[in-house]
């Protein structure tokens, strides 16, 4: 059959459809996994006790008080379980503990005929401690060395010499914040127990095959025995690829210790409280560059705070060491990377996952050292672009690196950067108060999971004897659209138009063993495997029509449910139902499940040598602020991106995404302040934002004036399905470009040459501080050491 990334005549790919459930989300009929709950009978609901202390052993749990509020069925606590007391999938997190690990952990979970009753029943739930000491915070972590996982290291060169002999070099510390995941739907499970024993599980998750491992481990069972079903979720940004697991865990043994139904649903609280969130980073670096300012020898510790467990903090933190580079050439390397343990919610994967915090070192690196190598910080970036031919420091060659020059030449014009950066000078130059400025940051991500093993995928379709057709794949919906594309995908491969085709529900018992939807890659390898399943099909109903077009199968063509034959005149056509009829009567197998593999992919995690990517997703952001110097308050005037997304499946949803993940990086970088309690109180190891009063989220008042987003033409991408690329992730990190903007708007209060640092988020009162470092050095007319500022971003010294 034809090339993966070939498209047919007419191809219902790269048609601009609105996602799939777009009206079922507007007017609120779209069901989701709690909705279930209200059409079940006799639902108990879940509800948790938890920890009010960081760490602690438990002493006392008592549970009788909890069974005498009416209405309350069961406690279910560690004695229950049959199986292994553990959710994760590195046996270091008991479901239910006797040691606490962070403030708000579950300790047992109280089932009830009400929401009410279980909150009630949870309150009289009995709980004594014995408090043990406790490290909250990331840099009490490594003073208290304490470290969980392994150590990786990305090398290439001999950074200690490019250092030596580099005309300029700097060192400093970067260090980057968390992020809550904050998806409107939050974390919920229903499940059943089936006649015959067998565990069904409705589930709000990304990895409903692990979802399903971790079930079948927590009640002794084996995995066909369980069957996890995922409708659809409310957001999931990473926040469901490991963390629903255990609370699939909570409300399948309730189900099978009670006979009934039982629903969990997470109050927003209790998600806040009891979820992992992106990983927070610290870096300590040391750079060196030519005169001229080409990047030379860079040297680099990042530390993870990896939070109460492992999770997929490992994972997170390679990524981060394959995304330090970002677009550039850095000839000699050593980029060392180290996880810490702290008493805290477990951090997981968000999208990125840990690319956008490698990615923030070298800008933050390259924005701070422009002013004082003399040049502007847009043509320090491109000047140390990778060029075609060149490897990434793990040895991968950077494919179409090209791409990464024509974007930003693109976008130097479409956001008009020299008139505008003109006129943000002139405006500066009679504004002492308020400051603009604007910056360009390239992005180039990997796209495939480092672990190879991950990039296969399974799908299920279905011909009808009516010539209807019904999609199956290990991909889930979180919003992203995969659904819309996989619908366009089968339309496009078995030639009928998009509305024969319809989509069934993620079930691990229709598609066993996948991936979780996750890495952005699930187009690509869900989008394989449907492709590969409608060939087969295809292949065989080209025979029967074949027989009866009088023509050779090889012949054959189907376009927009009409099926014909080279050489055969108008008219003479047959439809596409016509033609599955006709299979079924001579017993023609009309479904066909598919498979796909990425190809050419390995990975030594070890070495952290290989090719683990099957391709770089590019892009490029222009973003344009104004700064207030009373109060560091700002306004994004206007943002231009130009993004590579190959050839794309779905224009409009792939424009979503672009905006979507943008507005979610400028959100982290900006706007979203994680606060724990790092006092020595009663609280502390608490989380202090615990709502959207005092975790500030972008919403509408947030978002430019002015927003073009453009996709990258003629960027076909070979061996990738219809020649598209995978969009989920990378547009999170053009957001740097508005970090970096608010940085140039700073430097505008403060002498030429100027180094600002900015704490990250750069809230206003984060800019506020650094822009007053950058007066202060105005009176001192001397490079500062920094203020308040400086204590997230201490001083950089050109040594
Ligand atoms: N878009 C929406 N609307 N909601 C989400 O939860 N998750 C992101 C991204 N876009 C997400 C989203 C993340 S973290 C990933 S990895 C990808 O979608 C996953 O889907 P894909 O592989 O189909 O791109
Ligand atoms: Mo996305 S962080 O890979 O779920």
């Amino acid at each position: 059959m034809s090339a993966l990334s070939d498209r047919p005549v007419d191809p219902a790919v790269g048609l601009p459809v609105p996602h799939e459930s777009a009206i079922l989300h507007a007017t609120g009929r779209a069901i989701f996994t709690d909705d279930l709950a209200s059409r079940t009978a006799g639902v108990l609901t879940a509800w948790p006790v938890q920890s009010t202390h960081a760490h602690a052993r438990v002493s006392v749990l008592r549970t009788d008080g909890a069974l005498g509020v009416p209405g309350v069925v069961r406690v279910l606590t560690a004695d229950d379980v049959p199986g292994i007391n553990d959710s994760g999938i590195k046996h270091d997190e008991p479901l239910f503990p006797t040691e606490v690990m962070f403030y708000g952990q579950a300790l047992c979970w109280v089932l009830a005929e009400s929401t009410e009753a279980a909150r009630l029943g949870a309150d009289a739930v009995q709980v004594e401690y014995e408090v043990l000491t406790s490290v909250v915070t990331l840099s009490e972590a490594i003073t208290a060395e304490s470290f969980q996982g392994e150590t990786r290291t990305v090398r290439r060169g001999d950074a200690d010499a490019a250092l030596a002999e580099a005309a300029r070099v700097f060192e400093g510390e970067s260090e980057v914040g968390g992020q809550e995941h904050f998806y409107l739907e939050t974390q919920a499970a229903l499940a059943q127990v089936e006649d015959d024993g067998r565990v069904f599980v409705q589930c709000s998750t990304q990895h409903p095959s692990e979802t399903q491992a971790i079930v079948a481990h927590v009640l002794g069972l084996s995995s066909n025995a369980v069957t996890v079903q995922c409708l659809r979720m409310g957001g999931a940004f990473g926040g469901k690829e490991m963390q629903p697991h255990g609370f699939a865990a909570v409300a399948a043994l309730g189900a099978l210790l009670t006979g009934r139904p039982v629903r969990l649903r997470l109050t927003r609280t209790q998600d806040l409280t009891l979820t992992g969130k992106r990983h927070p980073f610290h870096a300590s670096w040391r750079v060196g560059f030519s005169e001229d300012g080409l990047l030379l020898g860079l040297k680099a510790t990042l530390t993870a705070d990896g939070g109460w467990s492992l999770d997929l903090s490992e994972p997170v933190l390679s990524r981060a060491l394959c995304h330090i580079d970002n677009a550039y050439w850095i000839p000699a390397i050593e980029a060392r990377g180290r996880i810490v343990k702290t008493n805290k919610t477990s951090q997981t994967a968000f999208r990125g996952f840990g690319g956008p915090q490698g990615m923030f070192m070298i800008e933050d690196i390259l924005g701070r050292c422009a002013p004082l190598l003399g040049i502007d910080p847009a043509e320090l970036r491109r000047k140390n672009f990778y060029a075609p031919g060149q490897l990434t420091p793990y040895g991968q060659p950077v494919r179409h690196a090209e791409r990464l020059g024509a974007i930003w030449t693109q976008l130097v014009h479409s956001s008009a950067l020299a008139r505008r950066t003109e006129e943000a000078r002139a405006f500066n130059a009679a504004s002492p108060h308020l400051k603009r400025a604007l910056a360009l940051t390239p992005v180039k991500f990997g796209i495939s999971f480092n672990f190879t093993a991950f990039n296969q995928a399974g799908a299920l379709v279905h011909v009808y004897k009516d010539g209807s057709v019904l999609i199956n794949h290990g991909g889930t919906e979180m919003g992203q659209g995969l659904h819309t594309k996989m619908l366009q995908v089968a339309s496009t491969a078995l030639g009928v138009p998009l509305s024969a085709v319809r989509l069934a529900p993620t079930r691990t018992d229709k598609v066993p063993n996948t991936s979780a939807t996750a890495a952005s890659s699930s187009s690509d390898l869900n989008g394989g495997a449907i492709k590969n399943a409608c060939d087969q099909i295809l292949a065989r109903m080209a025979d029967v029509a074949g027989r009866m077009l009088g023509a050779h199968s090889q012949d054959v063509r189907f376009t927009r449910g009409r099926v014909s034959a080279l050489g055969l005149g108008a008219g003479q056509d047959i439809g596409f139902a016509e033609v599955a009829g006709e299979a079924y009567l001579q017993r023609v197998q009309l479904w066909a499940a598919g498979f796909y593999r990425t190809e050419g992919l390995y990975w030594d995690q070890k070495a952290m040598q290989g090719e683990p990517f099957k391709y770089f997703a590019y892009g490029a952001a222009a973003t344009e602020v104004e700064v207030d110097g009373f109060t560091g308050a700002y306004r994004v005037r206007r943002v231009d991106i130009v993004h590579d997304v190959g050839d794309s499946l779905s224009p409009i949803i792939d424009i979503g995404q672009v905006e979507g993940g943008f507005v979610q990086g400028a959100g982290w970088l900006t706007l979203e302040d994680l606060r724990w309690d790092a006092g020595d109180g009663p609280g502390r190891g608490r989380l202090l934002t615990q709502s959207a009063s005092t975790y500030k989220l972008p919403s509408l008042s947030e978002m430019p004036d002015e927003f073009n987003v453009t996709l990258f033409e003629r960027a076909t991408e070979d061996g990738a399905i219809y020649g598209s690329k995978a969009v989920g992730e990378p547009p999170v990190m053009l957001a740097l470009s508005v970090r970096e903007a608010l940085r140039q708007a700073v430097a505008g209060f403060g002498p030429a040459g100027h180094s600002v640092e900015l704490a990250s988020p750069a809230t206003p009162e984060a800019v506020f501080w650094a822009l007053t470092a950058a007066r202060a050095a105005v009176e001192a007319e001397a490079p500062t050491q920094g203020t308040s500022g400086a204590e997230r971003a201490p001083a950089l010294t050109d040594t």
